[in-house]
């Protein structure tokens, strides 16, 4: 059965051996080289300890981070939040944009040189693919992407891998299924393009209007990955290592019929979750509107509350280091 909490190293790397994270932005997983990855798992976990002795420090006192949400957010703008104040500094939170001068007509550019006249870092969400790259172009300060549309959700890319690595142990070897709307879903787009650095066998589940983007495809087979694609969870249930469940993404659908269509197409239940390795990790980076049943939470192998937690030490490690601190 999955570990709940063993507090390991799971990376050896030592932070103070790599600095280039110093003011850069995130704004895709692209960007992250094999180092980088274990370097900021290396912090999130030295944050995880942090955090679990004695609950905060003053890193970046001193330090502001605007939180700029023209999304909504639960887990994403409150674990940013409560990353910084964790490590000591303060929180500009933007989390209604109606409220801003954005409703005044404000371009994305303007709203960027305004937050970083005050801030030091600044979080990004927005509707558009691309638009934390248009917004790292005007800012001089680092810009983290908290989500772009349909694009990529960098920082949970990364706090999945880490919650692979924690549950598992190892991503090398494994079987990795993801399921559901990987059409529109970005947290998928991040993490299938992490996934690639590793030698892992993917296989992709949606309806055949949810398919992943050819383009995304395309770079995992050309990273040598062996790449399946089906329609039915029963047929990966009892092979796959990680079950990463993802929510029909209704907001990006032009016909709400075509969504009302495909919402249903997957529950994860315990009678299904009787036939997955007893050694698995189901995940899923919430909300969920009904793919995963509420009976399966009790199950260990149901990693998705620990996968939220993570969030928070994989936001820590990436503030620290793109503000110079870790
Ligand atoms: C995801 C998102 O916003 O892309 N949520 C999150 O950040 N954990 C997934 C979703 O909205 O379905």
């Amino acid at each position: 059965m999955a570990s709940r909490d063993s507090g390991k190293k799971i990376v050896g790397l030592a932070p103070d051996r790599h600095t280039s994270f110093y003011g850069r932005d995130i704004v895709s997983v692209k960007q992250f080289s094999p180092e980088d990855l274990a370097y900021i798992l290396g912090v999130a976990d030295e944050m995880r300890s942090l955090v679990k002795r004695v609950g905060a420090t003053d890193l970046l006192k001193g330090y502001i981070l605007a939180n700029l949400f023209y999304e909504p957010s639960t887990r994403t703008s409150s674990s940013f939040q409560a990353a910084m104040q964790r490590l000591g500094g303060a929180v500009i939170a933007i989390h209604g944009v109606q409220y801003s001068s954005v409703s005044k007509g404000e371009s994305l550019p303007d709203t960027i040189r305004t937050l970083e006249c005050y801030a030091d870092v600044i979080v990004l969400r927005h509707p558009e693919v691309g638009a934390s790259e248009v917004a790292a172009r005007y800012a001089s300060k680092p810009i983290i992407s908290a989500g772009d549309g349909i694009g990529e959700h960098p920082t949970q890319g990364l706090l999945d891998i880490y919650t692979i690595l924690s549950e598992l142990g190892t991503i090398d070897g494994l079987h990795v299924a993801m399921v559901g709307d990987l059409k529109h879903g970005r947290t998928v787009h991040s993490l299938a393009r992490l996934l690639r650095l590793y030698d892992i066998r993917l296989t992709f589940v949606s309806p055949d209007v949810l398919r992943l983007p050819a383009e995304i495809k395309q770079e995992m087979l050309e990273a040598g990955r062996p790449v399946t694609e089906t329609d039915r969870v029963e047929e990966i249930i009892g092979s796959a290592d990680v079950v990463y469940v993802t929510r029909v993404q209704k907001e990006r659908f032009a016909d709400l019929r075509e969504y009302e269509a495909v919402k249903d197409y997957y529950e994860i239940t315990p009678k299904l979750m009787a036939r997955a390795k007893d050694k698995m990790a189901l995940m899923h980076p919430l909300p969920r509107v009904g793919e995963i049943h509420y009976d399966v939470d009790d199950d260990p192998r149901a990693a998705y509350f620990r996968q939220m937690e993570n969030g928070m030490y994989i936001r820590m490690a990436l503030l620290a280091a793109v503000l110079g601190k870790a």
